[in-house]
C-alpha cells in the first residue's frame, strides 16, 4: 500500500488512542507510517498502555508530546488552543480493548482517552485486539454492533495465535488494514463533484524594482487548505497563488502569479469557466506607480515611492457575477463585523469570511483560524478556533449548500 503523498493522509490531524494490550507495540508502526505520510499525529495513551510501550517511543515517532491519561501530567502545549477532540480529522483507537469499546458504547468518560472519544465529532476507527473469549463474548459483540450502527468503523481483528497462548479471533488487524480504515474515514462526501472551484492564495508582490517588492504577511495556508479540501469534496480546483513555498495540494491545478495585476488577469480570464471563486489571497490595495527597471541605488537622502491603487479584483467579479458563487475574505484589525458586512454588500458576495487578524491563533501564518461567516441572506455563523483545514471544510459546505440554487 502506498501512503506517502496520499492527500487523504497528508496534513490530516490523526488522533491515535492506545489502550493497554500487548498489540500496543504494533501501533508504533502505525504511528510511524502516518507521520511519514504527512499526518499530524496526536497519541493518547491509557495508563495501562504505558505499561506496554513507553510514551517516549510514541513521542519520537509522532514528533509530538504524548498525552497520557494522567491529567496532572498533561503538558499545556499538548492541549492548548485547539482541543484534541475538535482538532481531530479522524480518531483511531488501536488496540481497542473490551474496556474502551464498552465505555464508548455506554458513554463513560473516566479518563483522557474515553473523554476525548466522546467529545470528538471526527469519524472514529476502532481496531479491537483481545483474548478470543473476550472478543466472542456477547457483551463485546453487542457493543461492537451498536457502535457500528452509530457509524464507527470497526477494523475486525485477525484469527491466529494470541499473546495469551490460545488461538482464535482477537489479533490486532495488520497496519495496512487499519490505514485503509483511516483513509476510508477521511474520505469526504462528494459535495462538490462536477463543480469548478477557483481559489486564490498568498500575498501579492508589488515590484519596487527588479530585486524589491511590497507584500503582506499572508502565508497562503488558508487558501491552500481551501484548495486541498475542495479537491477532497470532489471539485475540479484551480489554485491561483503567489509564491508561498507550501506543498501543492494534490489534485489541484496551480497557476503561479506574483502581483495583483497578474492575479487579476488570470482570475478574470477564468471567471466564465468556473462555478465558485474563493478569494483567500491578501491582495495589495496599492502598488508602486513606476517600478524601476534597474535596482534602485541608495543615497544619503530619503526615498519616496509613489503608490497607485490596484483594481479590486473581487469587486470586479461581483459586478460580472452570473451563476457563480463568490466568497470573499476580510482581514480586519478592528470593527470586524462592520467592515465585513460592508465588503459583503459592496462586492456583491454570497459569503464573506471575516477574520480578526489580531486574535491569537487567527489570520496570517497560523495553522488555525477564527472566523465568522456572513452570508447574503443576513446569516451569521461564528466558528471557534479551528485548524485552517476545518475552517475550509465549513466554508465549502456552505458553498455546496448554495450551489443547487444557481
Ligand atoms: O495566508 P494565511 O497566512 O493563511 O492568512 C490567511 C488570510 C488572513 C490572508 C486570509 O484568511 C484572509 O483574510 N484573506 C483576505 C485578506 C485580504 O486581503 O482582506 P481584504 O479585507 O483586504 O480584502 C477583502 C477581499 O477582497 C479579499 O477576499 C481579497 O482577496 C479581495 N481583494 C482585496 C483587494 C483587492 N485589490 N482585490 C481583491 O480581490
Amino acid at each position: 500500500m502506498t501512503i506517502s503523498g496520499d492527500n487523504r493522509l497528508a496534513g490530516r490531524q490523526v488522533v491515535v488512542g492506545v489502550c493497554g494490550g500487548i498489540a500496543a507495540y504494533k501501533v508504533c508502526d502505525l504511528v510511524s507510517r502516518l507521520a511519514r505520510a504527512g499526518s499530524k499525529v496526536q497519541v493518547i495513551m491509557t495508563r495501562s498502555a504505558t505499561k506496554f510501550v513507553a510514551p517516549l517511543t510514541f513521542q519520537a515517532l509522532s514528533n509530538q508530546p504524548v498525552i497520557t491519561e494522567l491529567f496532572g501530567e498533561i503538558k499545556q502545549e499538548c492541549v492548548a488552543h485547539v482541543s484534541v477532540a475538535e482538532a481531530a480529522d479522524v480518531f483511531v483507537v488501536a488496540p481497542a480493548t473490551a474496556n474502551i469499546i464498552g465505555k464508548l458504547r455506554a458513554g463513560i468518560a473516566d479518563d483522557f482517552l474515553a473523554t476525548t472519544l466522546l467529545a470528538t465529532k471526527a469519524p472514529v476507527v476502532l481496531a479491537p485486539a483481545m483474548n478470543v473469549n473476550m472478543f466472542s463474548h456477547p457483551a463485546v459483540r453487542e457493543n461492537l454492533t451498536v457502535l457500528r450502527e452509530r457509524g464507527v468503523i470497526i477494523i475486525e481483528p485477525e484469527t491466529g495465535r494470541l499473546a495469551c497462548g490460545t488461538s482464535g479471533k482477537g489479533r490486532l488487524a495488520p497496519v495496512e488494514r487499519i490505514l485503509a480504515g483511516i483513509q476510508e474515514a477521511l474520505a469526504l462526501p462528494p459535495l462538490l463533484a462536477g463543480c469548478r472551484v477557483l481559489v486564490t492564495a498568498g500575498g501579492t508582490r508589488e515590484a519596487i524594482d527588479p530585486v524589491r517588492y511590497i507584500t503582506n504577511r499572508s502565508s497562503g495556508k488558508m487558501g491552500y487548505a481551501l484548495a486541498g479540501e475542495a479537491v477532497r469534496f470532489g471539485a475540479a480546483v484551480t489554485l491561483v497563488t503567489t509564491p508561498t513555498g507550501l506543498p501543492v495540494p494534490v489534485g489541484a491545478k496551480v497557476i503561479p502569479v506574483e502581483s495583483a495585476l497578474e492575479m487579476r488577469e488570470v482570475v478574470q480570464g477564468l471567471f466564465d469557466q468556473v462555478d465558485v471563486v474563493i478569494k483567500a489571497a491578501a491582495v495589495a490595495d496599492y502598488r508602486p506607480a513606476c517600478p524601476a527597471k534597474q535596482k534602485v541605488k541608495k543615497n544619503a537622502g530619503q526615498l519616496t515611492i509613489e503608490l497607485v491603487r490596484n483594481p479590486d479584483i473581487l469587486a470586479e467579479l461581483g459586478q460580472r457575477k452570473r451563476h457563480q458563487v463568490l466568497v470573499g475574505f476580510a482581514a480586519e484589525t478592528n470593527d470586524v463585523e462592520k467592515h465585513a458586512l460592508e465588503k459583503l454588500h459592496r462586492k456583491n458576495l454570497d459569503l464573506l469570511v471575516a477574520n480578526d487578524v489580531t486574535a491569537s491563533g487567527a489570520g496570517f501564518g497560523t495553522d488555525t483560524n477564527i472566523v465568522t461567516l456572513y452570508d447574503a441572506n443576513g446569516g451569521r455563523e461564528a466558528l471557534g478556533l479551528l485548524p485552517k483545514t476545518k475552517v475550509a471544510c465549513r466554508i465549502l459546505e456552505r458553498v455546496a449548500a448554495v450551489l443547487p440554487a444557481r
